[in-house]
C-alpha cells in the first residue's frame, strides 16, 4: 500500500521528501533488537531505508549491539519487556507495517536460569506483540526455532513434521515456549485477521554474538583465544548445521516479503556437521591450536538437527556465507572485542594504581 502512495507522487517531489514519506510509512517494529540476529537484523532494514523502533529489555541483548545506531534519527531504542501489556500499550500509539518478533532469552544454558522468562516472552509477549501489529495492521513475523522440533526422528525437518517434545523434559521451556508462540500466532492471525508468518531458525551465528556467548561457536573460539580447553558435551558425535546471521537476515526478509500468510519456514544451513567436526573446523578456521574437553551435557541434548529448506528456498532464497568464511569473520571479531576489554581493564588498573577514582569499564 505504502509503495503505491510513494510512487504516485508527482515527479517534482524531492528524493528526500520521498524518502521521508516511504520511510514513515515503512516503520518496522523489531522486539529483541538488542540481541544478535536483532541487532543484525535492525541494521539491514535502516539501511533499506526503514524507521525503526527496537525494543528489547537487555536480558541476554547488548546495549553495545545498537550503541552507534543511537545517532540515527530513523532509529529508537525503548526499554521494555514485552511480556509486560502495560510497557507494551503504548506501543499501540505508533504505527507499524512490519512487526519482528525476536524477543526471547536464548541459549540452552539460560534454559534453567531464565525458562520463565522464554515462556512468558512467548507467551505474553507474542499476545501483546500481535494486538500491536493488529492495531496497526503491520505484518507480524514469529521467530521460532528448531527446538520445536525437540529432538528429531525424522531427516531433514520438514515444515510438516510435528516434531518429538517432552512437555516438561529438561529443554521444555524453551520448547514448549516457541510451539506456543507457534500456536498463538496462527490462531490469532486466523481469528483476527492478522497477516503472519512464522520462521524456525537452525543454529545461527556470526557478527554481534558476544565471546561470553556460551552458544557452540563462540564458546569454542572464545576458549580457543584464552588458551583453555572448548567444552564438548557427550561425545560430539552429534550433528547439527550452522547459518551465518547475513544469510538468516536475508530470510526473515524474504519470509516477510514474499512469504504466505499463516505459514511456516524453515531457515538454517544446509551441510550437516559433527560437533566434533565443527571444533576441527573452528581450529583450521582461525589457526588456533587447543583441545576439547567431553563432558556430560549439563541438561539434555539432541542427536541431531537438519532443515529441509526447500520451501524458503521456493521463495527464492539461498544460504551463501560458507562456514569457513564465517567462523573467520567472527574469530577476527572476537580478537578486536577482547582486545578492546583488555585495554580498559589496563587503563582501569593504571588509573587505581595512580590513585584515581574508580569507574566501572562500559559494557562490551
Ligand atoms: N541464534 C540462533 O541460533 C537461534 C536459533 C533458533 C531461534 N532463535 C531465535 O531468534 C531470536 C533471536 O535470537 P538471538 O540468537 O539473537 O538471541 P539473543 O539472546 O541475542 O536475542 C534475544 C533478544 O531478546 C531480548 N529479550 C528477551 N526477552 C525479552 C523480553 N521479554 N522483552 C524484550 N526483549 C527481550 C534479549 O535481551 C535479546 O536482546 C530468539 O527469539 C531466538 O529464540 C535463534
Amino acid at each position: 500500500m505504502w509503495k503505491r502512495g510513494v510512487q504516485s507522487l508527482p515527479s517534482t517531489v524531492g528524493v528526500g521528501v520521498m524518502r521521508k514519506l516511504g520511510a514513515r510509512a515503512k516503520r518496522c517494529l523489531v522486539a529483541g533488537g538488542a540481541g544478535f540476529i536483532g541487532s543484525n537484523l535492525v541494521r539491514v532494514l535502516l539501511a533499506r531505508g526503514m524507521q525503526v523502533d527496537c525494543v528489547d529489555d537487555l536480558s541476554t541483548g547488548r546495549q553495545g549491539n545498537i550503541a552507534d545506531l543511537k545517532q540515527d534519527p530513523s532509529f529508537r531504542f525503548i526499554k521494555l519487556d514485552v511480556s509486560n501489556a502495560e510497557a507494551c500499550a503504548r506501543l499501540l500509539r505508533r504505527n507499524y507495517g512490519e512487526v519482528y518478533h525476536l524477543a526471547c532469552p536464548t541459549g540452552v544454558p539460560n534454559i534453567e536460569i531464565l525458562g520463565e522468562e522464554m515462556l512468558l516472552a512467548s507467551s505474553s509477549g507474542t499476545y501483546n506483540l500481535l494486538a500491536i501489529a493488529r492495531r496497526s495492521g503491520a505484518r507480524f513475523l514469529f521467530t521460532s526455532t528448531a527446538e520445536a522440533y525437540g529432538d528429531p526422528q525424522v531427516f531433514p525437518q520438514a515444515e510438516s513434521y510435528p516434531g518429538n517434545v517432552d512437555p516438561v523434559g529438561p529443554r521444555s521451556a524453551y520448547e514448549e515456549a516457541k510451539r506456543f508462540g507457534e500456536a498463538l500466532t496462527c490462531f490469532y492471525g486466523r481469528k483476527h485477521g492478522v497477516d503472519v508468518r512464522i520462521v524456525r531458525i537452525f543454529n545461527t551465528y556470526g557478527p554481534r554474538m558476544s565471546p561470553d556467548d556460551q552458544r557452540v561457536i563462540p564458546q569454542m573460539i572464545a576458549s580457543l583465544i584464552n588458551g583453555e580447553p572448548a567444552s564438548i558435551y557427550g561425545d560430539g558425535s552429534q550433528t547439527r548445521t550452522f547459518l551465518h546471521v547475513n544469510d538468516l537476515v536475508a530470510g526473515l526478509l524474504t519470509v516477510m516479503k514474499r512469504g504466505c500468510n499463516g505459514e511456516v519456514y524453515n531457515i538454517g544451513g544446509s551441510k550437516q556437521i559433527t560437533i566434533t567436526a565443527l571444533f576441527e573446523a573452528v581450529k583450521e578456521a582461525t589457526g588456533l591450536k587447543g583441545s576439547a574437553a567431553y563432558q556430560r551435557h549439563f541438561i539434555s541434548d539432541h542427536r541431531g538437527r537438519w532443515p529441509d529448506t526447500s520451501k524458503i528456498e521456493a521463495l527464492g532464497w539461498r544460504q551463501k556465507v560458507s562456514l569457513d568464511e564465517g567462523l573467520r569473520e567472527i574469530y577476527a571479531e572476537f580478537l578486536t572485542e577482547l582486545e578492546l576489554r583488555r585495554a580498559v581493564e589496563e587503563s582501569l588498573v593504571a588509573s587505581l594504581a595512580r590513585g584515581g577514582s574508580r569507574r566501572q569499564p562500559a559494557r562490551a
